[in-house]
């Protein structure tokens, strides 16, 4: 299996540098700010995002700081993303260890989320990298946009296949595709290859979304966060549209039923794990995914072989295949 260390190697030394350019973006004077930051620092995660755009910067041309303030600007506005998207999903477990609105509270997660994308876009304007913030920013609003389409449909409970994909494209194939089109940016490749890019990078966003929201239909430790979260707040995810659309109308009733009186109930969120599986949800989930790993790799073999190339076919692996 593609491995992260294989995926970094092209990029070693960039990733190396990325580290305090990163934590450097974060000092501040207020203690408890100082004591939370330190703790999110601590706590990394697979820092996709970044490797992504020193790939993608490496694959049409040579790294500049562009690149460097692109990483960042990105992790940044991700990981405010991932305090806020906890308190909005009641979830208390984020990389392996307990969320900031666990330890610290919902009012203080909060906050804490918007430093950091109050710091991102600073960054982005003390180092006038106006287009990397034109695109990053658009993907911060798709994001919002996502997540509120979610919540609309969370409480309707009438989401389709189409609206399914179109919630995964707002709320995390943006982003990624941010990644490309910066990384590829901040090199100045031309109007073509950065099309494509923003292309790759939105089939491997949506491939890469598609894997989470199986990881909810799992039970490992290794993930890092709980299972079984989505049903709880009625977020309804391919595996059940799908199941949904394979049974008849009676049973459909029934399972919608129980999603909406029993979500908190773990033995019929059990139940309907059961029932998705039983009507190869799953399965059909995985295909899917593999259907855009394919589509992301078909748009990268546009571009010329080398060793850029070669990283980012196994981050695409890796996407399909990790198992956190
Ligand atoms: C989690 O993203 C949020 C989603 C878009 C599913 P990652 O899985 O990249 O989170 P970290 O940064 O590695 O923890
Ligand atoms: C992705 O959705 C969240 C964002 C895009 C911020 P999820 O809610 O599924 O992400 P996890 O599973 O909590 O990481
Ligand atoms: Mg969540
Ligand atoms: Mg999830």
């Amino acid at each position: 299996m593609a491995s992260s260390r294989s995926i970094k190697r092209p990029i070693k030394t960039e990733m190396e540098r990325f580290e305090p350019f990163f934590s450097e973006q974060l000092k501040s004077k207020i203690p408890l700010l100082r004591i939370i930051t330190n703790y999110i620092l601590r706590k990394k995660g697979k820092q996709m995002r970044p490797m992504l755009v020193f790939l993608s910067a490496k694959l049409n041309g040579n790294i500049t700081e562009a690149s460097y303030v692109a990483a960042t600007l990105i992790e940044l506005l991700h990981t405010a993303t991932l305090i806020h998207d906890d308190v909005v999903d009641e979830t208390y477990q984020r990389r392996g260890f307990f969320s900031i609105n666990a330890l610290w509270k919902s009012k203080i997660a909060v906050l804490v989320g918007d430093y950091f994308l109050s710091r991102g876009l600073m960054l982005a304007l003390d180092t006038d990298q106006i287009g990397v913030l034109k695109v990053v920013s658009e993907a911060v609003k798709e994001m919002s946009e996502g997540e509120l389409l979610q919540i609309e449909k969370s409480r309707k409970l009438d989401i389709t296949e189409e609206v399914y994909f179109e919630i995964i494209t707002k709320k995390t194939a943006t982003l990624i595709a941010a990644c490309t089109t910066a990384g590829a940016y901040s090199v100045d490749a031309t109007a073509q290859k950065r099309g494509w890019m923003k292309e790759f990078g939105t089939y491997l966003g949506i491939a890469f979304q598609i894997r989470d929201d199986l990881f909810d239909y799992e039970k490992t430790d290794l993930i890092g966060k709980p299972t079984g979260n989505d049903i709880r707040e009625k977020k309804m995810t391919l595996p059940l549209i799908h199941a949904l659309n394979s049974c008849d109308a009676r049973e459909r009733k029934k399972v919608l039923s129980t999603i909406r009186r029993h979500h908190k109930n773990d033995k019929k969120v059990a139940e309907v794990i059961t029932f998705v599986q039983q009507k190869g949800g799953i399965e059909y989930t995985h295909n899917k995914m593999i259907e855009y790993k394919n589509k992301a790799l078909a748009v990268l073999n546009k571009f010329d072989d080398g060793d850029a190339k070669q990283a980012l076919i196994e981050l695409v692996d890796f996407t399909t295949e990790r198992k956190k």
